[in-house]
This record gives structure tokens, sequence and C-alpha cells, in this order.
């Protein structure tokens, strides 16, 4: 079978020298690696053989594949070669034709959302603080009040980097942070960034996908506070005319945790397919500091307190702008991110 082997290159390599035109090239392609080709099928007869002969031949086979696939690379270079020579000899070719212009590129849809959030926070006060997207699971879950085996970690579905440190699921670990680096000063920051969670990609939802993450501590903060920034946030994103609900919540960071709805941009409330007939869109969870996150950033839960919040980045922008396909935001589709 290594005869055959030897006789089957020889006579393969000295067929692609015949070999003129792409599609000589293609004919020669399937009848030698492809999958009904003399080489692949002399492959596959290996188990015929004894098996203490069986490495050897397979070596030297893989090895002649090798061989007739560089053979064919270089061939069809060769071939492109010829053509183009042929095409400037004949004119065809006009090298002087100027290349097509790359037109201005312009700001992701998520980036243009992005910062008109930092702009209607920035009005209130609020500055950006960024933090990392790989975290430690004490900072994305231990310090927010989720010890390891906490049942609230199911709330997490975590894609881990090793087994300490994870993609971070949610904003708030920034949270931890920021009071760590302000402590002992009052705080009112906006932390954005990706997010990361090991979900099943449906239209409604993203393995990556944006949070902005908002902070506020101090002395006197209270829940009406929290409520009347989230009520500014949706007037000033969504449109002046829109109402807020607040609904009872959990999250094992904030006590009480609330979760915060905008009436329906699209329906004004009546009751459409998005809000999928409650007349209510959900923008936000949110709530007051946890005693315990407090203690852990550094502040003495008897004198400060504070509010968080963290809306995500896709969902207003669909709402906003009628888009029915999170997945579309990272598809790269230069059809769709022109529109905006
Ligand atoms: N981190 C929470 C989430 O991703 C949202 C949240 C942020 C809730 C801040 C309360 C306070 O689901």
């Amino acid at each position: 079978m290594l005869d055959q082997l030897n006789r089957l290159e020889g006579e393969a390599l000295a067929a692609l020298e015949t070999v003129k035109e792409s599609d000589a090239l293609a004919e020669w392609d399937r009848s030698y690696l492809g999958k009904k080709g003399a080489l692949t099928l002399l492959l596959r007869a290996v188990g015929d053989l004894p098996k203490e002969e069986r490495p050897a031949f397979g070596r030297a086979a893989n090895e002649a594949k090798v061989r007739l696939e560089a053979a064919y690379e270089a061939r069809a270079e060769a071939l492109r070669r010829e053509e183009m020579v042929r095409e400037l000899e004949q004119g065809t070719l006009d090298v002087t034709l100027p290349g097509r212009p790359a037109g201005p590129g312009h700001l992701h849809i998520t980036t243009q959302t992005l910062r008109r959030i930092y702009a209607i926070f920035a009005e209130m006060g609020f500055q950006v603080y960024e933090s990392p997207e790989v975290e430690t699971d004490e900072m994305n879950f231990g310090l927010l009040n989720m010890p390891p085996h906490h049942p609230a970690r199911d709330m997490w579905d975590t894609f881990w980097v090793s087994d300490e440190a994870l993609l971070r699921t949610h904003t708030s670990p920034g949270q931890m942070r920021a009071m760590r680096e302000y402590c002992p000063e009052p705080i009112r920051v906006i932390l954005p960034g990706k997010c990361y969670r090991y979900e099943q990609i449906t239209a409604r939802s993203e393995h990556q996908f944006y949070q902005v993450e908002g902070l506020a501590v101090g002395r006197n903060i209270t829940m009406a506070d929290l409520i009347t920034t989230l009520t500014e946030f949706a007037r000033r994103y969504y449109g002046a005319e829109r109402r807020v609900r607040i609904r009872g919540s959990y999250f094992p960071f904030t006590e009480p945790s609330i979760e915060v709805d905008v009436d329906c941009i699209l329906c004004e409330g009546q009751g459409c397919r998005v809000c999928k007939y409650s007349g209510w869109l959900e923008i936000a969870g949110a709530g007051m500091v946890h005693p315990v996150v407090l203690q852990n950033g550094g502040y003495d839960p008897d004198v400060w307190s504070g509010f968080a919040f963290g809306p995500g980045v896709e969902r207003p922008a669909m709402l906003k702008h009628s888009i029915d396909d999170i997945r579309l935001f990272y598809g790269n589709d230069l059809r769709f991110l022109r529109q905006f």
C-alpha cells in the first residue's frame, strides 16, 4: 500500500502540472483530496492493513496529504497571478480606477444610548466611574451580601474564568469599588459597562449586554431620593409625560428592593404587544443599599445611607427606536447600524 501511495502522489503532482485554469484545479482537488478523492479513499483503507503496519502507513499518508495540499495552494496562487497578468495585458483590468471610498463611520447605537444616559445623570450630578469586566467572586457576589452557596446567586447565570474569577454578571460590583475608593466621602456615581450572563440567546436576551449602575451614598438619603432620581431619568429619556410605577422586589444587596416600571411608550399605557398588554415596561431593579453592603464598602450604616439602581442600555434603545431583536446590537450588520 505504501507503493500505491507513492505512485498516487507522483501521479497527482504530475497532473497538477498540467492544470491550466481554475475549473481544472477544482476538478483535481475533487479527484485527489475531495471526500471521494483517491487519497481520501486510500487513507480510509488503512483499516484493512495488518495492525503493525497501520501507524507507519497512516503517517506516510498524512505527510503525502500535507504535501499535496501545499502543492495545490501554490498552483492556485500561480493561476491567480497568471489570470491577473492576462487581464493587465488585455486591458480588462483598469489599475487607474479609483478605489472604493470607505465612508465615514459613526457611533454605535449602544454608544449613542450610553452617552444620552451619561448626559442625563451628569445633569443630576452623577459622575462616571468605571470598574473591571473580569471580577472576583467576592466583588460580584460575596461583598454584595451573597456568600458562597447563597441561593440568590442563582439569579445570575455566570461565566467563570477560574475558580475565583468571573465575567461580571451585573455592574453592581462597581458599587463596592466606588465605595472603597471614596469612603468616607459622599458618593454620586454611575457605573456603565458590559455584563455577561450564561444564558440562552433570544430576541430578548443576549449573553452580553450593557448596564448603567447608579449609586448614591450620603447622610440623609431616602427612598424618596431614589424614586425622584429614577422618575426624572425616565422622563428625560423616554419623554416628559411618562409615568413611573414602583413594585416591591428582592435583591440581596438592597433593602428594601424595588422594580421600576414606566408606562408603555408605544401604547401610552393602553396595552400592546411590546408591554405584553400590561401597559407598563420594566426599566430597572433598584433599592436602598443594604447595611451589610455599606459596611463592606467602609461606611457606618448607622450614619450613612444610600440608593442604587441598575437599568440596562440595549432595552431603552430598543424601546425608543422600536428595535425588536437584541441580537442586532452585536450582529455587525451595517444595514442595521447605519439606521442610527
Ligand atoms: N444588579 C441587579 C441586576 O443586575 C440590578 C440592581 C442594581 C438592583 C442595583 C438593585 C440595585 O439584576
